[in-house]
């Protein structure tokens, strides 16, 4: 058997602990593959959020009887009065600081009554600043984020969203970490965010600099992968009565 892709094993865990009967679902935070694993299960109604237009045309063909929204978590109208029996909230708090900054510290509470039910979280633990290569990617791809005048993602550890999402109103099932093993495509998918910051740099020097360290860097990590380093964590809980 071929071993199985990273998303899998994460989603494999949530279908472990579900059970086979997924009733209304939402997708707070929507892409093709959250979304194309929640179609997979056959929910009785699937909707789906995301704040970036780009993504519609994409989601519409992974998905095309699901309902998928362009929406604004900030925004108190969004899904008002509605309830699902399962929310999905796959790699959404670190993303939030991207789109409404600092509101991933209320976006629990925000989410709080659309969940019937359970409510799964998926994220990505802060990434290790040891020094390592692959902590020089990420660090590179994240300096260009900013010299392009746009915001970082920001990660948060399992134990800080723990907590959180007791004082939300949620008692936690289980949770589990996933170390992850990167590899190529990690790198050249995190450089190549940097690679597309360059034209939005103000100064041409700078970015023509930068440009050729990019290079470099991912000629000297595609050398030293695949390495284990990082993970990503799940979270299963339910709404407290
Ligand atoms: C990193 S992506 C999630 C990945 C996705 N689950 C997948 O399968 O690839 C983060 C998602 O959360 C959405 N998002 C982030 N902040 C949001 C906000 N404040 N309101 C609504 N959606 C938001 C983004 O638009 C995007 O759809």
């Amino acid at each position: 058997m071929p071993p199985l892709r990273r998303e899998d094993a994460l989603f494999s865990w949530f279908e472990k602990l579900h059970g086979p009967e997924w009733g209304s679902v939402l997708d707070s935070g929507t892409g093709d593959h959250s979304l194309g694993w929640l179609a997979s299960l056959s929910p009785r109604a699937l909707t789906a959020v995301t704040v970036e237009a780009w993504r519609m045309a994409g989601l519409a063909q992974v998905a095309p009887h699901a309902r998928v929204l362009l929406g604004q978590w900030t925004d108190p109208l969004l899904l008002a009065g509605e309830t699902f029996d399962v929310v999905l909230s796959d790699y959404v708090i670190g993303a939030i600081d991207g789109h409404a900054p600092y509101f991933q510290y209320g976006y629990l509470e925000r989410i709080r009554p659309h969940v019937g039910d359970r409510l799964y979280l998926v994220g990505l633990e802060p990434p290790p600043r040891d020094g390592s290569v692959l902590d020089e990617v990420c660090r590179v791809r994240d300096a260009a984020i900013l010299l392009a005048g746009h915001r970082c993602y920001r990660e948060y550890p399992r134990e800080v969203v723990l907590r959180w999402v007791e004082r939300a109103g949620f008692d936690v099932i289980d949770s589990a970490a996933f170390p992850n093993r990167l590899g190529e495509r990690f790198v050249n998918g995190q450089l190549d965010v940097a690679v597309r910051k360059l034209p939005l740099f103000r100064d041409r020097a700078v970015a023509d600099s930068f440009a050729r360290h990019i290079e470099e860097l991912r000629q000297r990590a595609l050398a030293q992968v695949p390495q284990v380093w990082g993970a990503d964590w799940v979270i299963a809980a339910k709404v407290r009565r």
